[in-house]
């Protein structure tokens, strides 16, 4: 039976570039729609930029350019990120669009006439400067818990803790530094708790993973809540019908920029029809591959404004783990967050579509790309088993049998079992079980190299009387070499395509793994993927630690960094120097009084080489107040003190009449 099924990656944010975590769930995408095209199924997919919100906004307002062209910059860098990682989508649109824009006002209309969507007015942090309400990530201040500086709107990075932007102490506006002022504005709310039992029963059916499910289970259990799905003006989205300065929240329309795109494309394809994938009864299956950062959106929100609106729910949502590199989160300092390009710069895409195809599963867990397997995984199985198959053995047939394979393999045992392993594969690609299909490939791989072993067809070749026993070897040899293309091509399309024109065929299908190449005339084998070079890899590592804003080098280099809380325990205060005088025998130090407003201490400074000791009476310094007693030579200092300049002549206190009162806290 022929499946209809469309099939969606999660839309990239357009405010930055494609890395390795993306190509991580965009390559899985890619290898099961190739799948299932190669099985014979109508399956499309589709994907898009996620264009909308606070950030974008702003992005495009510091490079001085329109938040449209903006947008329309990085879709064409998206885009070429992703065909030349091979990832072959049969749309790339985006949320910026007349569809989505048409298909939001859509959704929420029904929504609304249907009693889903709530009204009531709250009360946000907003920037009088600027003249918007702050996203959480836009406030920072100090921790209402911990009392930690320069915090997020919603958590500590310190203590841990979570809070709304409103309990922050001392907050400010990261977009212009100014002040946030609480304001009150109305908002509109997507009753989601009405469509408590049936994302229930829902979430039960088969159309998430166990490890989602138990998720889910936990947020029931938590209680579901009303979704904020408005935000007032500036904002760059689409503006809620009936409204003058209301847009739908980012994560509105950006899945409904899935059918939005599905759209795109009916309209410019005969034959495909919106409707036949999306209507409520639609026998057509919809999957959604994300990362699982983004599951609420997709198991809860989406499926429930799509049941609200009449439309179906999706048939499976896929979510896979966090890609890691080397065994850690990916790291700018360390040269491992690597941006798309900058693989591609140096490596060729296939090694990884090989490698994720090699470790992907059915599972939600994280995936590590280290980088010394990646490079012993794609040269141990493509070049030195995989590949080598049909290296070995296609010299024989060029040369002594003019390129013509034999006509009695249909029988040979290797043959038959590469043959028959079609289903149990077939069904590891269905169930994302990529991982499982390698290993059965390999496994067949490793048995045709060692029967290429056993037979030595170099040996032979020497005897006139094997001719035909050479041809029949290498001829077994070719054939289990196209099945398992076969089995490959849904990850490795560019050297399947050159395994195609090697044997002189038409597009492999899944179908072909059957079919033998049996008195068939080939062609000559040429080289059809090279060895990793570790080269390349330090190389690629290289660039990416190069892409950071360059740090200036010091001449003096930086002690070890201190965190704030190291940095908070010194106590800095103004001091008055009330007097100051030469020290007998040193040749750098003054000893001064510093009046702290009450307390006096007793420093040696090495600022002799800058002032008399006359000249200093009645100035003000910084001090380090609490910085514990220490006995010198010459008596006992009790704190230290900040004076500025190159040195020699030029060290400065500070001024006396500038304000500042001793015994000040220095902020
Ligand atoms: O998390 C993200 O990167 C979002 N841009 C994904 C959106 S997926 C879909 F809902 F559009
Ligand atoms: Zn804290």
């Amino acid at each position: 039976m022929t499946r209809k099924i469309l099939v969606t990656s999660a839309l990239p944010y357009a405010n930055g570039s494609i890395h390795l975590g993306h190509m991580l769930e965009h390559i899985q995408t890619d290898i099961w729609t190739r799948f299932q095209k190669m099985s014979g199924h109508q399956c499309i997919s589709v994907c898009a930029d996620d264009t909308h919100g606070t950030p974008i906004m702003l992005r495009a307002q510091k490079e001085g350019i329109s938040p449209e062209a903006f947008i329309a910059a990085t879709r064409e860098e998206h885009m070429s990120d992703f065909v030349d990682f091979l990832v072959d989508y049969d749309n790339y649109h985006s949320t910026h669009s007349d569809e989505n824009r048409e298909l939001s006002e859509l959704i929420y209309t029904r929504l609304d006439q249907a009693g889903h969507i709530a009204k009531r007015t709250i009360s946000q942090l907003f920037d009088p400067e600027k003249e918007m309400f702050l996203p959480d990530r836009f406030v920072k201040g100090e921790c209402p818990k911990c009392g930690t500086a320069d915090q997020n709107g919603d958590n500590c990075e310190s203590c841990g803790a979570t809070y709304t932007p409103t309990e922050l102490k001392n907050p400010k506006s990261v977009v212009s530094g100014a002040t946030p002022v609480l304001k009150d504005s109305e908002h509109f709310f997507f009753k989601l708790t009405n469509f408590e039992a049936m994302l229930k029963s829902w979430t039960r059916g088969d159309h998430v993973q166990q490890q989602i499910a138990n998720k889910l289970d936990e947020w029931f259990d938590a209680g579901l809540e009303e979704w904020d799905i408005s935000r007032d003006a500036p904002y760059f989205g689409f503006k809620i019908p009936g409204t003058e300065d209301k847009y739908f929240y980012v994560w509105v329309d950006a899945p409904i920029g899935y059918m939005a795109s599905f759209k795109n494309l009916c309209d410019k394809t005969p034959g495909l029809e919106f409707d036949e994938f999306w209507q409520a009864d639609s026998n057509a299956e919809v999957h959604h591959f994300i990362g699982k950062d983004i599951v609420y959106f997709h198991t809860l929100f989406w499926p429930a404004m799509l049941d609200g609106a009449g439309f179906r729910k999706p048939t499976k949502v896929h979510a896979h783990g966090f890609l890691m590199v080397n065994g850690t989160k990916m790291s700018k300092s360390r040269g491992t967050f690597i941006k798309a390009r900058t693989y591609l710069n140096h490596l060729d895409p296939e090694y990884l579509r090989y490698y994720f195809l090699a470790k992907l599963s059915s599972r939600v867990d994280d995936l590590d790309l280290n980088l010394d397997d990646f490079v012993s995984r794609v040269n141990a199985d493509l070049v030195n088993k995989y590949v080598n198959i049909a290296s070995r053995c296609a010299s024989f047939i060029t040369k002594r049998f003019d390129g013509q394979l034999s006509s009695d393999v249909a029988a040979h045992p290797l043959v038959l079992e590469c043959q028959q392993a079609a289903a149990t594969i077939a069904e590891h690609f269905e169930q994302k079980e990529f991982g499982r299909a390698v290993r059965d490939i390999m496994a067949l791989a490793d048995k045709a190299n060692k029967y290429v072993d056993e037979q030595e067809p170099w040996v032979k070749i020497k005897n006139p009387d094997s001719a035909a026993e050479v041809q029949t070897i290498s001829t077994v040899a070719l054939n289990v070499f196209k099945i398992l293309t076969v089995y490959l091509k849904p990850a490795i399309p560019t050297i399947a395509a050159k395994v195609e024109s090697f044997f002189n065929i038409e597009p492999l299908t899944w179908q072909d793994s059957q079919t033998l190449l049996q008195g068939h005339t080939i062609n000559k084998f040429k080289p059809m993927i090279k060895r990793i070079e570790s080269e390349q890899i330090n190389a690629m590592i290289e660039d990416s630690k190069e892409q950071q804003a360059p740090v200036a080098e010091l001449a003096e280099p930086l002690k070890d960094e201190i965190s704030f809380d190291d940095f908070n325990k010194i106590d800095l205060r103004i001091a008055k120097i009330v007097n100051a005088e030469h020290v007998e025998g040193a040749d750098k130090l003054l000893k001064l009084q510093l009046d702290l407003g009450g307390v006096t201490k007793q420093v040696f400074a090495g600022i002799k080489s800058a002032y008399q000791p006359e000249q200093l009476i009645g100035k003000l310094t910084v001090m380090v107040a609490n910085l514990a007693p220490r006995k010198m030579r010459f008596g006992m200092s009790e704190g230290m003190v900040l004076a500025a300049g190159p040195g020699g002549k030029d060290l400065w206190v500070l001024h006396p009449d500038d304000g500042a009162e001793p015994g000040m806290r220095v902020k």
